[in-house]
């Protein structure tokens, strides 16, 4: 069992940074990179509710567990939708995640 795992975040101007994050934590994607002070607003709190969290999953999306049908329904109006695209607040950290890449795509302009 491993207390920490490597994550590397794509910042929205291609900046690459692999973070440090220890398992026991019980947070989501989204909580760890608003921590890490990436533009990340968040504002529905973690409900899969305002799509600000939007990551890109470019390595080990078929780790993930698929979306819940609110992750799909918020996923489906994005206009830069991929087929790698979550909601980061939808994804604990968990040891399954080691080693894999995401980009931020979320908007956060305000
Ligand atoms: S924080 Fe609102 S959808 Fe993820």
């Amino acid at each position: 069992m491993k207390d920490l795992i490597e994550v590397t975040i794509i910042d929205k101007d291609g900046t690459s940074n692999t973070l440090q994050i220890p398992t026991g934590i019980s947070l989501s994607l989204m909580e760890v990179l608003k921590g890490e002070g990436y533009p990340i607003l968040a504002t529905c709190g973690g409900m899969a509710l305002c799509a600000t969290c939007h990551v890109q999953v470019i390595k080990g999306y078929e780790k993930l567990h698929q979306p819940e049908d609110q992750e799909w329904a918020m996923l489906d109006t994005l206009p830069n939708y991929t087929p790698q695209s979550r909601l980061s607040c939808q994804l604990k950290i968990d040891e399954t995640m080691d080693g894999m890449e995401f980009r931020v795509m979320g908007e956060d302009n305000v």
